[in-house]
């Protein structure tokens, strides 16, 4: 019987220089979609695919992070007083069991594999996922769901995996496929960032992993690659290497990449119509816009 995966890691210890000023002070993931933060997409996605342990990569400055997990009495109070049942109970998603959540420190941000190597002690011997909340995804079955049920087939590791325009290909880890099943290819190499035109595919890694404890071993081993940053891909290609299995996972729903500003704005227009008590004000709104622009054309 295969390890069922109820750990995550969620890093968010970057910098988070695409939206500064205002991540000079907030964390980007508490930077919020309509009215929830970043974070608490992430935090579902997790609790829909069986994870009970949460384990936070942060690093200074990211204290908002922490309190907004935490439990709030005097707001609580108030909000009971007042008879706001409906906020109460928004407020309990935001509340995690005593020991289920931990923050580690990534005292530098030397990059996305040295974060999630931050954690190891916590993951010890068992599979585990991790998260990216900056890529949003909006999906039916949420993602890391989909993926844990694929999990359960293959073992091995396996990545979130997306088609991209061939120009676009040198912002992602890029996979080299070995065999193409469908919704799971099996992956010979994995390339971060390539040079314009040495992407061996148009299949990008998305945030969504689900890795071995042997990956966190790996890391340990990999040089700084793309960027001067130690790169988690670097790490679970070297699985490929050693002979073990490493999977792509076609995801079903869409990706919004909500740590730069277009993937950020596109991702609020698109919750935002999702919602019944906005989209009709809303799409008013965006007509009246359009209008007014093809009237100035
Ligand atoms: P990004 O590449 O988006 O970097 O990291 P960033 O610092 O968050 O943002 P920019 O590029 O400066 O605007 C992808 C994910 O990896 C985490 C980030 O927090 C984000 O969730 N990360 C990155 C770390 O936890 N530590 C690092 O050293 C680097």
């Amino acid at each position: 019987m295969r390890r069922k995966v109820t750990k995550a890691i969620f890093p968010v210890a970057g910098l988070g220089t695409r939206f500064l000023p205002a991540t000079k002070s907030i964390p980007k993931e508490i930077m919020t979609l309509v009215d929830r933060p970043l974070i608490q997409y992430a935090i579902d996605e997790a609790r829909a695919a069986g994870i009970k342990e949460f384990i936070f990569v942060t690093s200074r400055g990211k204290g908002a992070l922490e309190d907004y997990f935490d439990i709030n009495p005097t707001l609580e109070a108030s909000l009971r007083r007042s008879g706001k049942d409906d906020l109460l109970e928004i407020l309990k998603n935001t509340n995690m069991e005593s020991g289920a959540i931990a923050y580690i420190r990534q005292h530098k941000a030397l990059g996305l594999g040295h974060a999630v190597w931050c954690a190891r002690r916590l993951i010890a011997n068992e599979p585990f996922a991790v998260i990216l909340p900056d890529d949003v995804i909006a999906a039916e079955t949420p993602v890391l769901q989909q993926m844990v049920e694929a999990y359960e087939d293959t073992g091995g590791a396996m990545v979130a995996a997306m088609e991209v325009p061939k120009d676009k290909a040198s912002a992602y880890g890029v996979l080299d496929v070995a065999e193409d099943m469908g919704a799971l290819v099996r992956v010979k190499g994995m390339v971060e960032k390539p040079k314009p035109g040495e992407a061996p595919s148009n299949l990008a890694v998305i945030g969504r992993y689900i890795l071995t404890p042997k990956v966190l071993q790996n890391i340990s081993k990999v040089r700084t690659g793309a960027g001067g940053e130690i790169q988690l891909t670097d790490a679970i290609a070297e699985e490929i290497v050693e002979g073990r299995d490493v999977f792509g996972y076609r995801f079903r729903g869409q990706r919004f990449d909500c740590g730069s500003k277009a993937g950020f704005l596109q991702a609020t227009v698109a919750f935002a119509l999702a919602r019944d008590d906005l989209r009709d004000e809303f799409i008013d709104y965006i007509e009246e816009l359009l209008a007014l622009r093809k009237a100035a054309q």
